[in-house]
């Protein structure tokens, strides 16, 4: 029998990536107990979708510290508090310092809604309009210190379409979302994915810069 992997889920509004997670667990029984869903604020929708599953909820707002390192420490004792090894951050939407980041190498995993590399940052819907693109959609990385830069596991494409509007394609891409995230996760608990240096490794295959990928022209 594999080790159930435990981690927690950070979160800073809705969590339906939360509970994309939570439900594929549950369904196709990964080995992954989420030991709690952390929120930077109180009024997070997410910490009722963890509640209803019988996960555990913890508030660390951000606006109780002066600096950033006390509000990552106080975030450190939450995630050991509850024993969790990995971390899943899912619309969580605090920068990390680098010395939270380096703690949790390999161990901590983001969604994006772009198809990393490009649109880094906020409004990526928007960017992606404006800009003309042919091609959208959602990525899963390990998380390194500069921002949405770390090494990717998995994309999810799709084609941009007729008159897209940033909703229209928000809406589009979370439904990508919520399929290659907790797929990723899976495959991590599982034991299947690794980082080796920027190299992520499915299945000791290196994969390539931008990981593995679904294209789904029905989105
Ligand atoms: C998701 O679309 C995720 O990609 C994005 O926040 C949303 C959270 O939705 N994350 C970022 O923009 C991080 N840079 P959710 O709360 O319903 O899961």
């Amino acid at each position: 029998m594999t080790a159930r992997l435990k981690a927690a889920v950070l979160i800073s509004g809705s969590g339906t990536n939360l509970q994309a997670i939570i439900d594929h667990v549950r369904i196709h029984d990964v080995p992954c107990d989420v030991q709690v869903a952390v929120s930077n604020d109180p009024a997070a929708y997410g910490l009722v979708r963890a509640a209803r599953a019988g996960i555990a909820t913890a508030v660390v707002d951000h606006r109780d510290f002066t600096d950033r390192a006390a509000f990552d420490r106080a975030l450190v004792d939450t995630i050991e508090a509850h024993h969790a090894q990995a971390l899943f951050l899912a619309g969580f939407m605090r920068i990390l310092t680098d010395e939270f980041v380096e703690r949790f190498r390999g161990r901590m995993l983001n969604v994006h809604p772009s198809l990393l590399p490009d649109l880094k940052g906020l409004n990526t819907h928007r960017r992606a309009i404006e800009a003309g693109h042919a091609h959208h959609g959602a990525s899963v990385h390990y998380v390194t210190p500069a921002l949405d830069s770390g090494p990717v596991i998995l994309r999810g494409r799709l084609d941009v379409g007729e008159d897209p509007t940033p909703e229209s394609l928000q809406q589009r891409v979370h439904r990508l979302e919520h399929r290659i995230y907790p797929l990723a996760v899976e495959w991590l608990s599982r034991g299947r994915l690794r980082l080796e240096g920027d190299t992520v490794y499915l299945d000791d295959r290196a994969l390539p810069k931008t990981g593995e990928e679904i294209y789904d022209r029905e989105l």
